[in-house]
């Protein structure tokens, strides 16, 4: 089989260079067609600037990186250096990168690549908020023909909040353009909080990345060491969770995850549980579904996929 079309959407963030370097380093089964940055977990400024970092850490120079919108649709900015760092990429020292960033714009270049597409060909990896896919659909709303599948890392039911007591960090940022995303009747695979929290980088893991003995490997320990102090603090949690690479995994082994077809609507209007995904999980309404909802993990299968992984980079 053919690998699978992707577009990762991202704010990096330790998190989504994880999921990025999962995907560079899986050729046979993925072929990205770009990285497009978005501002969310620190400034686009620096989203894009630590996306091409990754893709020289990988050794890939050659991946054509975007930068997209700089705030969301219809909000002021909030961002997460207090879990990141200040750069977004605390940890390890890695040098800044050579390559070029793409002079078109995210949404351009989404719309462009989405159009010239066969009919469900492409799928979208959001990693951080919205904004980028949103902005796409509402400017060119028949490019949703061209996505196979968006498969997304946000929001919660179970677990609930991580950035308000009722909300996740990428749907808090930029509810509007999550409603968007969820409205669109593209088929949604939704990556909550219930699951990443269960993919949790235990001393062990950790260990098993510096192990590898690659710079790749060596630098995910170092960026899992600086997020996990703010987690473990937070959840009192025996290691941090790694969110945005489930999406990765997913796209290359979905039998690791399970959830339910349910109905996923945002909150956009209360100011207290602005950017909550209310999710149908008990289907107590008559509300269609429109997402995927994953609940749960194969956390071994995950990390061991992993770690095989990061080890051929
Ligand atoms: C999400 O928010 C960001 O801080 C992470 O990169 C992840 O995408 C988790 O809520
Ligand atoms: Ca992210």
């Amino acid at each position: 089989m053919s690998p699978r079309k992707i577009i990762i959407d991202t704010d990096p963030g330790q998190d989504d260079a994880v999921a990025i370097l999962l995907a560079l380093a899986s050729p046979d089964e993925i072929e990205v067609l770009g990285i497009t940055c978005v501002a969310g977990n620190v400034p686009l400024e620096l989203t894009s600037k630590n996306a091409r970092i990754v893709c020289e850490l990988a050794g890939h120079p050659e991946v054509k990186v975007y930068a997209g919108c700089d705030r969301p649709m219809g909000r002021d900015l909030v961002t997460a250096e207090h879990v990141h760092g200040e750069t977004g990429l605390n940890g390890p020292v890695l040098p800044d990168p050579v390559m070029p960033l793409q002079d078109q714009h995210a949404v351009d270049y989404i719309i462009e690549t989405l159009r010239a597409a066969a009919p469900k060909s492409v799928t979208l990896c959001p990693l951080g908020p919205l904004t980028n896919i949103a902005t796409a659909l509402q400017r060119a709303p028949e490019i949703a023909d061209a996505v196979q599948e968006i498969v997304l890392m946000g929001g919660a039911y179970f677990e609930v909040g991580n950035i308000t007591p009722t909300a996740e960090f990428n749907i808090y940022v930029d509810p509007q353009a999550a409603d968007i995303v969820f409205k669109s009747g593209i088929p949604i695979v939704v990556m909550s909080l219930d699951v990443t929290h269960k993919a949790l980088v235990t001393a062990p893991r950790n260990a098993a990345f510096r192990n590898i003995g690659n710079a790749v490997g060596i630098a995910v320990a170092e960026m899992t060491d600086f997020f996990e102090r703010f987690d473990k603090e937070k959840y009192s949690s025996e290691g941090a969770p790694l969110h945005d690479p489930c999406v990765t995994a997913y796209v290359l082994n979905p039998d690791l995850f399970a959830g339910r077809h349910i109905n996923v609507e945002i909150e956009t209007q209360s100011e207290l549980t602005m950017g909550m995904t209310v999710a149908d999980w008990w289907r107590v309404t008559d509300r269609p579904a429109n997402a995927l909802f994953i609940q749960d993990i194969d956390a071994d299968g995950f990390f061991a996929l992993l770690t095989e992984r990061l080890a051929r980079l």
